[in-house]
């Protein structure tokens, strides 16, 4: 506890002195992403643009609706972060969540884009709002996306993936191009090595005059001097690797970052291949819409019609011990997220 008002302090001073060191050095900003430059259109076909639909219903664009990065993993599913589909109640209505996919300009979007509505949101029980573990989150759409040539899916990573230490990875969004920055209308991306957790923890460490910040759920990637990174509204996006098979393979998610770009302060990414058994577990639930039990509201937890009695018992006793998990998480998330500095989201 006390360690942690420390750290809020710690962080505000951190936020404080950067906005007055990057205003003395507004003129000389990076142009992109941060430090990228333009995709071409299509070239990251899992890109996923989390928007609000009510702004885009009320005319507004989809550059001023989005809010966030996500990954097609598979046709009818976005990985994200948990911080993304979280808001002080908890779990977002997933009717404020809405995915887009083949979208480049955000302003005036490619013709053959797809706006998707979100079924169920699934953010990681475990989230933990003040330290940023577990930072993964699936979202089901409401139906699937139609896969061709500018909307593919990206296969996440699986648990053999070793630290991913010294491989070059690119990131992918339309968020801030600048600390403090306004958002990319067309998709930006940029190449940023993998460092060891040991390095990143000890850059951090020597930054922000810390310990602890990096988890095993956690992947940076970073040049010492900073100056290429991800930023606010990359968040949820994908940090993708070359794999043999298959092309790319998604190894993270945009989390947080002490403000964007700063040396020796990578961006951290959760770690997707610490999930692969969670992503299967969230993905494969014994859901079973039509049923006409009376399911209650977490209907997509229920057993599914030939689950045997006492499964479908032990699951009923494992869902009120996620739910209460969750609820803990949660609330304690929303108060620990007024508290934390901006320049961690
Ligand atoms: N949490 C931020 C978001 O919500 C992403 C921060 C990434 N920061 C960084 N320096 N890489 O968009």
């Amino acid at each position: 506890m006390k360690s942690h008002r420390l750290r809020v302090l710690l962080g505000s001073v951190v936020f404080f002195t950067g906005v007055a060191v990057s205003q003395a050095a507004a003129g000389q900003e990076h142009a992109f992403i941060v430090g990228g430059v333009e995709a071409a259109p299509g070239a990251w076909p899992w890109q996923v643009a989390l928007i609000r639909p009510s702004l885009v219903a009320a005319g507004y664009s989809l550059y001023d609706a989005q809010f966030c990065g996500g990954s097609l993993i598979a046709r009818e599913w976005v990985a994200t972060a948990a911080h993304c589909v979280l808001d002080d109640n908890g779990i977002a209505d997933p009717a404020t969540i809405g995915a887009v996919v083949g979208a480049h300009n955000l302003e005036t979007p490619e013709p053959g884009y797809q706006q998707l509505g979100v079924a169920a949101a699934y953010p990681h029980a475990l989230y933990n709002g003040a330290s940023g573990d577990n930072d993964i989150a699936l979202l089901r759409l409401a139906r699937p996306a139609d896969v061709s040539g500018g909307v593919q899916t990206v296969p996440p990573l699986g648990d053999a993936a070793g630290s991913l230490e010294g491989v070059v990875a690119t990131v992918t969004g339309w968020g801030a191009t600048s600390e403090a920055g306004a958002g990319s209308v067309v998709l930006l991306q940029v190449e940023i090595p993998i460092i060891s957790n040991a390095q990143c923890e000890s850059w951090l460490d020597d930054s922000q005059g810390q310990q602890s910040w990096v988890t095993d759920n956690m992947v940076c990637a970073g040049f010492m001097n900073g100056e290429k990174d991800s930023c606010q509204g990359d968040s949820g996006g994908p940090l993708v690797v070359p794999s043999a098979g298959t092309g790319w393979s998604l190894a993270g998610i945009v989390s947080w970052g002490m403000g964007c770009a700063r040396a020796q302060s990578p961006g951290v990414y959760t770690r997707v291949s610490r999930y692969a058994a969670w992503v299967e577990q969230i993905m494969k639930p014994p859901r079973d819409d039509s049923s006409d039990e009376d399911d209650g509201p977490f209907a997509c937890f229920a057993a599914s019609p030939g689950t045997k009695r006492h499964d479908a018992d032990s699951r009923a006793v494992l869902d009120l011990v996620w739910l209460l998990v969750l609820a803990f998480a949660t609330r304690g998330a929303a108060t620990r997220r007024r508290l934390r500095p901006r320049a961690r989201v």
